[in-house]
Parts: structure tokens; sequence; C-alpha cells
């Protein structure tokens, strides 16, 4: 079995399904397209499903014409998930997100490999790409993929292949961001790396699927951890009147042994505030608990309210309250150049603020009108920037720093900016850091 998997792999025979077209699937589906497969992709979100299939995208940084592309190479997206039987490959790429106890919410990897479970057939390899803890792929998807009476390593090939995107990041493109994998067996790992290597400059082969999950777990976390590390820094710094990015630039000069990151006002995206907590779950399991990812996050969570603390003072010593002022917040999304909103901390900044008695308005050049999110309610659309506008509010709150922002305008003309993002470099009058 696996030499015929292997060989439809290699002369790009072979189907590849995505499973999950979102900020992950999407891109993969047109690498894969791009190489010369056929590619099937699976949703269970209908408006998704026809948009692509009108050659329209939804993401913003993918273009549509790189969808009609896709469509006119044959690519077809579908929520029939009897479809699945013709693909020689299933990749799943659907959220794995934390309930409201922060604990992790497997329900969409497993529902969708129930899913798929009347359709696996022999030759098949099954590839898990969703953020998770350490076990999920031999815990939670080896017993359903076998539960078909097919034997992984033998009849059908179980990979873990954790994803790795920086959207907005123009640098790298999935090609060529290096592609971790592992197998459930030795057969299983010398077919994921057959997946990838056609689409994927450098494949990365590990020992194990358990060894993949926590790699992706290692880079995320690293990034929590030095985030809230360099919070923490900026809090005693700004105490002892230092400013924070003027000593991370410093640092940088430094050529070995120092990787800069930087302060904000809070963390964001769909990962970095998400996955460490995974491990976290996991670790208890085996009686252990995981410090620094607690203490990071304690850190990091708390950055809005020290944020709206740093802006009452900086009202107050105006003679203002924040009750009564009109605040504009700048750039919602939940990093720099892009749409996504998801875990922004410029929404829960929005809500302290708003909780707080100040009016709130907001300008974002990549998200027009306030989406609706399952935990957040704004009926707020984007104001367009001007002088007069921006002179209108008592206080302009940069929280995400799109390239967009016309930042001399605004510091010429707003009464108080409160920058969470270094953007001002030099000591102005009406900027305060926070
Ligand atoms: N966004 C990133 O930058 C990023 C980077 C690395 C890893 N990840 C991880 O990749 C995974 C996917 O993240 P994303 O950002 O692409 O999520 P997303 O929400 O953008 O996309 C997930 C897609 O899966 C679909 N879906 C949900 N349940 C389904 C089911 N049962 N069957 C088929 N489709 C289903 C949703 O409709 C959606 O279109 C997560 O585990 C995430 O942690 C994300």
């Amino acid at each position: 079995m696996k030499k015929q998997t292997l060989e439809r792999l290699q002369n790009k025979s072979a189907v590849i399904g995505i499973v999950g077209l979102g900020y992950v699937g999407l891109p993969l589906m047109l690498r894969y397209t791009d190489v010369g497969f056929n590619v099937l992709g699976f949703d269970i979100d209908a408006e998704k499903v026809k948009k692509l299939n009108g050659g329209q995208s939804y993401i913003e940084h993918i273009s549509s014409e790189k969808v009609v592309s896709a469509v006119s190479k044959g690519f077809m997206a579908t929520s029939d998930f009897s479809e699945a039987a013709k693909a020689d490959a299933l990749i799943l790429c659907v959220p794995t997100p934390l309930n409201k106890y922060r604990e992790p919410d497997l329900s969409f990897v497993t529902n969708t490999t129930d899913m798929l479970v009347p359709y696996l057939r022999k030759g098949q390899v099954v590839s898990l790409e969703s953020t998770t803890y350490p076990g999920t792929t031999q815990e939670e998807l080896l017993p359903r993929v076998e539960s078909t009476g097919l034997r992984a390593g033998e009849d059908i090939f179980l990979v873990y292949s954790p994803e790795r995107e920086d959207p907005g990041n123009h640098r790298f493109e999935t090609r060529t961001i290096p592609k971790v994998v592992g197998g459930h067996t030795a057969a299983c790992l010398e077919v994921g790396k057959a997946l990838y290597a056609p689409a994927i400059d450098t494949v990365v082969p590990v020992s194990s699927t358990k060894a993949a999950e926590m790699t992706k777990l290692l880079e995320n976390i690293h990034r929590a951890v030095n985030i809230g590390l360099v919070n923490e820094m900026k809090i005693v710094a700004d105490r002892m009147g230092i400013d924070i990015y003027e000593v991370i630039r410093a640092a940088s000069t430094k050529p070995f042994g120092f990787t800069p990151f930087y302060p904000g006002p809070g963390l964001g995206g769909h990962c970095i505030p998400i996955d460490p907590f995974y491990l976290t779950w996991k670790a208890r399991e085996y009686d252990l608990n995981t410090r620094f990812i607690e203490l990071a996050g304690e850190v990091n969570t708390n950055m809005p309210r020290w944020v709206v603390g740093k802006t009452m003072d900086a009202l107050n010593e105006r003679g203002r309250s924040l009750k009564g002022a009109k605040v504009l917040v700048l750039g919602i999304a939940y990093k720099k150049n892009v749409d996504d909103m998801r875990e922004s901390p410029a929404v829960e900044l929005m809500e302290l603020l708003r909780d707080k008695g100040a009016m709130v308005e907001y300008s974002d050049p990549h998200v027009p009108v306030f989406p609706k999110m399952r935990e957040h309610s704004f009926d707020l659309k984007s104001v367009d920037l001007s002088p007069a506008l921006i002179a209108r509010y008592d206080l302009v709150l940069l929280a995400t720093d799109h390239t967009k922002f016309d930042y001399d305008m605004l510091q010429k003309h707003a009464k108080l900016i409160v920058d969470t993002r270094g953007v001002y470099l030099d000591p102005c009058e009406n900027v305060i850091k926070a």
C-alpha cells in the first residue's frame, strides 16, 4: 500500500483533500494547486464553499485572483464529506480553541474526524495540522481511524504536521516555511514526508507525532513567555522613566544571545494567547504545573488594564476624566496590517474604556465594520481619519500600528495620543507611551 501512495504523491496523481479552509487551509490549498495537484476542499461553512467555487476569497491577504486561478486548475470546495473517499490525502486544518474554562476544545478535530471516518479507505494519508497538545493524534485520531478496520502504518498513514503561518509577513510564504512532520510509524513518516515534499522546500522529520505536536507548542510558548517578559519589563521601565523601546533597540545590537520581543497592549490572535494552555492542561495529567506559561498568561492578560490605567492618568494630568471622554481607538485587528480580529486586545481595551464611561469609536483600514464576535459587541463602523476629525477626540489610543496610518498627521492634530506600540520614537508633548 505504501509504495502506491508514495508513487501517487511523487508523480502528483494523488488528490489532496484540505479539510477546513480558513487562514491555514486556504493558503495550503493554493500551494498544492500551484504545484500541479488536483485539490478538493472541505468545509462545513456553506458560505465559504460557495465563495470559493465562485472564485472569491474571504481572507484579506489572499486575493480572489488566486482562488480563480485555483478553480481554473480544477480546485473544488464542498461540504459533502462523502467526496473524501476520492482524496488520497486528507489534511485537517480545523480550529482548536479553548473553552470558557480555558481548557482545550478538541470538538472541531474530533467532529471532523468522525465525519471523515465513513469515507476512509486503504492508501490514504491523514495529516492533522491543527495546533494541539502532545498525544492528540495518537489518542484521538488513531482510534477513530482504526475503527474502520484499517491499520495505521500498513493500510492507511497517520501524521501530524503543525502549521506555521505569520499573516502579514511578506518575507515568507507557504513554500518557504520549513514544515515539521511526525508519523505514527516509520511508514507513516515516510508517506508524510512525501506528502509535503512537493509543496514545501524544507520538510523537517521528527521521531513521532507527539514530538511534532510538542514542537509547535514550544514555538508558541516561547513567544508567549518572551512577550510576557518584555511586557513586565515595560511596566518596570515606565515606572523608572525609561523608554523600553530605546532599551530593546540598544539590546538588539548584541550580535549573539539576544532576540528582541516587543511589548504591546496584550496578546492577540488565534495562537499565542491560546496554544500554551493546551500544554498546561495536558501537563496536569502528568502531575506537572507549567509555571512559566501561567505567569506569562497573567502578565499578558493584565496588559489591557495597565494601558487603561495609563490612559486615565494621562487624561487626569490634563484635567479630564475618562468618563465622558471621546476616545478613538486606532487599529483593532490583533496585529499590524491584517484584518484578523481573533482575541484582539484592542477589543478588550474598547470594552474597558466603554465600561468606564468613555465614548469609544475606532478607525481601522482593515476592519471597515466591527464584526460579529462571540463575546463582544460594538455597533460601530471604522471612521475615516482627517485632521478635523482627529482633533475632535479627547484621546487617540494607538492599539495596532498598521502601516496605512499617517502617523505624522495624527501627531499634528490629536490632542493626546496613547501609543501602545512604540511608534513615536522621539518624545512629544501629546504622546504618552503605554
Ligand atoms: N491562523 C494562523 O495563523 C495559524 C497558524 C498556525 C496554526 N494555526 C492552527 O491551525 C488551525 C486552524 O486555524 P485557522 O486559523 O485556519 O482557523 P479558521 O477558523 O480560519 O479556519 C478553520 C476552518 O475550519 C472550518 N471547519 C470547522 N469545523 C469543520 C469541520 N468539522 N469540517 C470541516 N471544516 C470545518 C471552519 O468553517 C473554518 O473555515 C488551528 O488549530 C490553529 O491553532 C493557525
